[in-house]
């Protein structure tokens, strides 16, 4: 029967790791169109169905569904259902893979491993496709770019041989210098610059943290829903992810949670990705104290702090650290621009040499006439002035696509609400459990708008639905034009218009 096949691969792909159930859903499906379980033409059980003989919400049903349609396995017929697509290919019979339990497995499964299968498979690059509205993703049109490339000439023409080579020392030190003197007037960070280690950004903080701190196999609690990156960076190190339910105040680990415990704790305090969430005071010191009962790290990813609009000021979880146990990590991406590929990390004194070798050993740090161009950058006060400008333009298209949202919580009181809208390059727009928000995303995808559903930010719940809407990207006029088309298609899924 279908829906045993379904669950079998289910668990099997659940044991190996941190798929979130859409996802294993939608490997389980197109491994059973791939072995000829569900063959061409046949018709694919209602997404209700599917859901009570899963024991699965509706979303993410819909959620595996949508993603096989949008890979051109699934086809809809109005009226009639989701079909089976005649050209999906099956797999050749006799073959075995490792990564299917014995069953043939496509080419592409053949040559990946069990994680890089697993990697390759868990979000698409069609889901991480910069648009107007993708949430995170700054405006980097406004970077300057010829002021940039005459510190990057300067940098290039005086630059020594030491500069060519590889670096062991953490980065270029008067980077460092210039990032510790921010980080602890603007973040309340304590540190001295000597413990900040230049990265490639956050990716490449996270492993580090996690390939030098963590063995493979171990706990890493992740917030729930979560960063997509921070989840892949764990998958890649061998680490076991855990999720753990976000709630207005950020993280809240619970009994369950706590008889799981951690090696790493990866958090969002200044603002959940992707829910805004702000942790509140007690709860950062709950989540220390906690980190210190398990004698775990805490990983806190400050992605984008720059950007405060509203609301108190929020410091650092590091600068309430007593006890050395938070790496805090930033990265210049959301002001400057992505492609720049620089961030840093802050490590706690007694780890410093430790992760200086260790970068060196794994990563072969250089770029330091780029370092040198950034920390001149910043010195001259250029890296103040693109945030005052930033933080201006984003503020006015905040408030534009709050305004466009009004209609949204006018008339539906008790249903819709905004999240995390304070600060940073996005807001996440609730809505009541049983709306779809994969359905929702793919009828604005159809506008040419593309939003995230939030629950396809969500790891073990079914409970959240929502749209996570970035304004850094977009231009006013594109808010101000396109910001009505998202509340009148979220006031129609509500039923409202
Ligand atoms: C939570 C979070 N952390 C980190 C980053 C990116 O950091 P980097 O570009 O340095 O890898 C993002 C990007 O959107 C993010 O959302």
């Amino acid at each position: 029967m279908l829906s045993e096949f379904l669950l079998a691969e289910m668990s099997r792909l659940g044991a190996q790791g941190a798929l979130p159930l859409h996802r294993q859903l939608y490997e389980a499906l197109r491994r059973a169109m791939l072995d000829g379980k569900l063959g061409a033409g046949e018709r694919l059980p209602s997404s209700r169905d599917l859901s009570q003989d899963l024991d699965l919400s509706r979303n993410t049903v819909v959620a595996a569904i949508n993603q096989l349609s949008v890979e051109g396995y699934l086809a809809s017929r109005v009226g009639s259902g989701t079909y089976v697509n005649d050209n999906v290919p099956r797999a050749t019979p006799g073959r075995t893979a490792r990564s299917s339990g014995g069953q043939a497995a496509s080419p592409q499964a053949r040559r990946l491993s069990t994680r890089g299968q697993a990697l390759a498979t868990t979000y698409c690059a069609t889901e991480l496709e910069v648009q107007p509205f993708t949430p995170g993703i700054a405006d980097f049109s406004a970077f300057p770019v010829t002021l940039w490339q005459r510190l990057q000439n300067k940098h290039w023409r005086m630059t020594y041989p030491d500069m060519l080579d590889y670096n062991d020392s953490g980065g270029y030190a008067p980077l460092r210098r210039a990032v510790a003197d921010y980080l602890r007037v603007f973040r309340s960070v304590h540190l001295e610059a000597d413990q900040v280690v230049i990265t490639t950004g956050t990716q490449q903080s996270l492993e580090l943290c996690a390939r030098l701190l963590a063995d493979h196999g171990d706990t890493v609690w992740v917030e729930d829903p979560a960063y997509w990156g921070a989840v892949k960076a764990f998958m890649a190190t061998g680490l076991s992810l855990h999720p753990v339910a976000v709630d207005e105040q950020g993280i809240n680990p619970s009994t369950a949670d706590n008889a799981k415990p951690p090696r790493l704790i990866y958090v969002t305090p200044s603002h959940q990705y992707p829910t805004g969430a702000v942790m509140s005071l007690p709860r950062r010191h709950q989540l220390l104290a906690t980190a210190r009962a398990h004698d775990a790290w805490v990983l806190e990813d400050d992605y984008d702090s720059e950007y405060r609009f509203s609301g108190p000021p929020i410091s650092s979880l590091e600068g309430l650290d007593t006890d050395g146990r938070v790496f805090y990590m930033g990265t210049f991406s959301k002001v400057l621009y992505p492609g720049l590929k620089i961030g840093y990390l802050v490590v706690p004194k007694p780890l410093v040499a430790a992760f200086k070798q260790a970068h060196y050993d794994l990563n072969r740090p250089g770029q330091m006439p780029v370092q040198a161009a950034l920390a001149e950058f910043i010195e001259m006060g250029h890296f103040a002035s693109a945030l005052r400008r930033a933080r201006q333009n984003y503020g006015e298209r905040r408030q534009c696509l709050l305004e466009a949202l009004k209609p949204v919580l006018r008339d539906t009181p008790e249903g819709p609400s905004i999240s995390g809208a304070e600060q940073g390059l996005h807001l996440c727009l609730r809505l009541p459990p049983d709306v779809n928000d994969h359905a929702l995303a793919q009828r604005l995808a159809q506008q040419g708008l593309t939003v995230r559903p939030l629950s396809a930010y969500c790891l073990a719940r079914s409970d959240l639905s929502g749209l996570v809407i970035g304004y850094g990207y977009a231009p006013l006029a594109d808010i101000e034009r396109c910001g009505p088309l998202i509340a009148a298609a979220v006031r129609q899924a509500l039923g409202v218009s």
